[in-house]
């Protein structure tokens, strides 16, 4: 398994296609259930532009996309409407001490999918360890946020060694979100 980053449009249209394959209105009760779900699709040229700011970690067996961990700078938080409430909510959160808002070297990780064949197998672990290694001279960590209810997620994340900030209800979906922080130096 190769642990890389983002590279060319092709990667982007691999990133675009196991997304599709992971959005819950796609996906059985069952499988919500059991393997996570995803929320958020990504508008290509978007998705495109995000990897020119800073390329996202993407785990590559040959030609396949095996799974891909995005890297979302915060100066895309208007491109993604549905996620502005989040980046808005950040701004008043602190981590180890400091304002959100006050602190620059952070990003959202914007997405994670690991693809079904690859599941188990360590591809999760890899990408989040390939992102500290790639990220790790412009940013001191990363914020995202899991659904309650997407238990293997929440799992791999707290094994990846993320912690959490904050959790809250969202009124409108009516999912409570974890919102949960990876340091890179430790
Ligand atoms: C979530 C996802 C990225 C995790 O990658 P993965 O390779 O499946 O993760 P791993 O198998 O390494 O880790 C899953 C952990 O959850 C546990 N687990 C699996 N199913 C579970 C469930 N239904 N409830 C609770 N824990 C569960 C596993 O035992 C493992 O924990 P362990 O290492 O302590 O044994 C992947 O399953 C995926 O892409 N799912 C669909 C999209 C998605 O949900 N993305 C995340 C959005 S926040």
């Amino acid at each position: 398994m190769l642990f890389t980053t983002v590279s060319n449009s092709d990667e982007i249209r691999q990133i675009l296609a196991l997304q599709a394959q992971n959005i819950s209105n796609v996906l059985s009760a069952e499988a919500i259930e059991s393997q996570g779900f995803l929320t958020v699709r990504h508008d290509p040229d978007v998705l495109r532009r995000m990897n020119e700011a800073y390329p996202s970690v993407i785990a590559k067996d040959g030609e396949i996309l095996a799974g891909y961990a995005l890297v979302m700078p915060r100066e895309f938080a208007s491109d993604i409407p549905v996620l502005l409430p989040l980046f808005e909510m950040l701004e008043h959160l602190s981590w180890r001490g400091k304002l959100l808002r006050d602190t620059p070297r952070w990003f959202v990780m914007g997405q994670v999918c690991v693809a079904a064949g690859y599941r188990g197998q360590g591809v999760f672990d890899g990408m989040y360890m390939k992102m500290k290694e790639s990220c790790r001279a412009d940013y001191d960590f990363t914020v995202t946020e899991v659904a309650e209810r997407n238990k293997r997620s929440l799992r791999a994340h707290e094994r990846a060694g993320f912690q959490t900030l904050h959790t809250y209800p969202d009124d409108l979906t009516g999912e409570v979100w974890r919102v949960i922080v990876l340091d890179f130096d430790r």
